[in-house]
């Protein structure tokens, strides 16, 4: 450790989850202004690899509009890294993170704090705030952490049960008072979905983000488009396409129909 950094703090915890899904999370750069839009309000990247990545992060705080550029690099053969602030506030300041896995779903989470502060008692009133703000990030990321292991037990669970029945429509019940009922959560064999309305009329779209699993079932509605909390994608709810054209999308959601008896349908495109 260069001498010129001062240890401003230690914090330690453990998150409930595997090894693999935090070095997953630690080298997810892009959650950084979704997850944690109370301390990011964007994030450039320059570089990433099997290293870690390199990026210019822009803080939320309204008296922090600084963008900083950040260098996370994993030490080789270690669970180790290094988050450096190579430019801007704090500028030459080291995280040192140390990951010990302890059970299959129990890491050990340690940070170390190195500040370019040469006099100790004002490291460690900076060390206090950087506890306070990682905290809470971690919080953050091990609700992330939970929920998308639970959506990869899930999905293998329904490998292994093989391919649903068909189902061609669900009832939603009388037409006349959906707009009253919503949103309208829909659990089925036929997956999970929302139902919404929007100045277009009534749609549908899944529950569990095609990305990684991130939760829908009360995303932002935008423009005609449902916006993933995790990692800000946008999915038409017209045909479920991604807005930027990235190859990540949902299957086409199923349309909201009214039929002759006055009740309310979901259908299903390729079968209904
Ligand atoms: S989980 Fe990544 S955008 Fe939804
Ligand atoms: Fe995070």
């Amino acid at each position: 450790m260069p001498t010129e950094l001062t240890l401003g703090a230690v914090y330690q915890r453990r998150v409930a989850v595997s090894l693999e899904r935090v070095w997953e999370n630690v080298h997810d750069w892009e959650h950084l202004p979704w997850l944690h839009d109370a301390s990011f309000s964007g994030i450039e990247l320059e570089d990433s690899g099997e290293w870690g990545w390199r990026a210019r992060v822009r803080l939320a705080s309204p008296g922090e509009a600084e963008t900083l550029l950040i260098d996370l690099r994993r030490e080789p053969d270690r669970n180790v890294y290094h988050t450096r602030t190579l430019e801007g506030a704090g500028k030459g300041a080291d995280t040192l993170v140390t990951l010990t896995p302890e059970t299959e779903n129990s890491t050990h989470v340690r940070v170390e704090f190195w500040l370019p502060i040469a006099d100790a008692e004002q490291a460690e009133s900076v060390g206090a705030s950087l506890v306070a703000v990682y905290t809470r990030l971690w919080d953050e990321d091990e609700s992330m952490m939970i929920r998308r292991q639970q959506e990869l037990d899930a999905a293998s669970a329904r490998r292994r049960e093989g391919v649903p029945p068909a189902i061609d429509a669900i009832s939603l019940g009388p037409w006349e008072s959906l707009s009253s009922r919503l949103p309208l959560r829909i659990s089925s064999a036929a997956g999970d979905y929302r139902v919404v309305e929007t100045g277009a009329g009534f749609a549908a779209h899944m529950t569990r983000c095609p990305h990684w699993g991130g939760p829908l079932a009360d995303a932002e509605i935008s423009d005609g488009h449902v916006v993933c909390p995790w990692h800000g994608y946008r999915f038409s709810l017209d045909d479920g396409r991604a807005a930027d054209g990235r190859r990540c999308h949902m299957r086409p959601p199923p349309r909201v129909e009214c039929d002759d008896h006055g009740e309310a349908r979901l259908v299903f495109p390729d079968r209904g």
